[in-house]
């Protein structure tokens, strides 16, 4: 599957919100997305592009050394083939050319599918936030990888 990776811009909202809506039970409102692609200068917001449809979203915070990945969602009938791993990797690496050293995030301690991915790109369990998502008072585990150029594809 040949998927162009790119910036996020305006254009896309509705494709965004519809991914995102689509894959968690908090999706974030448009006007965060909004925020994120004009206003927030740390904020690098990716997405996947499959024939001039978006299939995958990705929002990372870069703060100073740190890249935080924000969200990361697949079109539900595009999952299983690559696509969130094309997302992370080229993001991470992005961040590394921007000075990034490592990376971090939260996942719901249920999300065995995200929790296998970032295993398997070598992220590892450094914390939890107990009871972080709001709609059903799940923890969050905290994942770290503290030696981002070890990212690889
Ligand atoms: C998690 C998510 C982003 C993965 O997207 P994806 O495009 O299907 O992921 P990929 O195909 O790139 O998979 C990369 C690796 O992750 C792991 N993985 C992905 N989905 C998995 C699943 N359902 N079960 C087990 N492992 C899984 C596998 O190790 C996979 O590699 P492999 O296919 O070579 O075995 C997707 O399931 C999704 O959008 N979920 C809803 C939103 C979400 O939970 N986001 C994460 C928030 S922290």
């Amino acid at each position: 599957m040949r998927v162009n990776i790119r910036r996020m811009t305006l254009d896309d909202l509705s494709q965004v919100v519809a991914i995102d809506q689509a894959s968690f039970s908090l999706p974030w409102p448009e006007r965060s997305f909004r925020f994120e692609i004009t206003d927030n200068p740390a904020a690098r917001c990716w997405v996947a592009e499959l024939d001039g449809r978006i299939i995958g979203i990705l929002v990372l915070w870069l703060i100073v050394d740190e890249a935080h990945i924000a969200t990361i969602a697949t079109l539900a009938d595009f999952r299983r083939q690559g696509v969130a791993r094309e997302l992370l990797v080229h993001a991470l690496k992005s961040s590394i050319e921007e000075g990034a050293v490592s990376a971090f995030l939260e996942v719901r301690e249920s999300n065995s599918a995200a929790l296998t991915m970032y295993r398997k790109h070598g992220f590892v369990e450094t914390g939890r936030r107990p009871r972080y998502y709001k709609d059903n008072n799940e923890d969050a585990i905290l994942m770290t990888l503290e030696r981002l150029n070890t990212i690889s594809s």
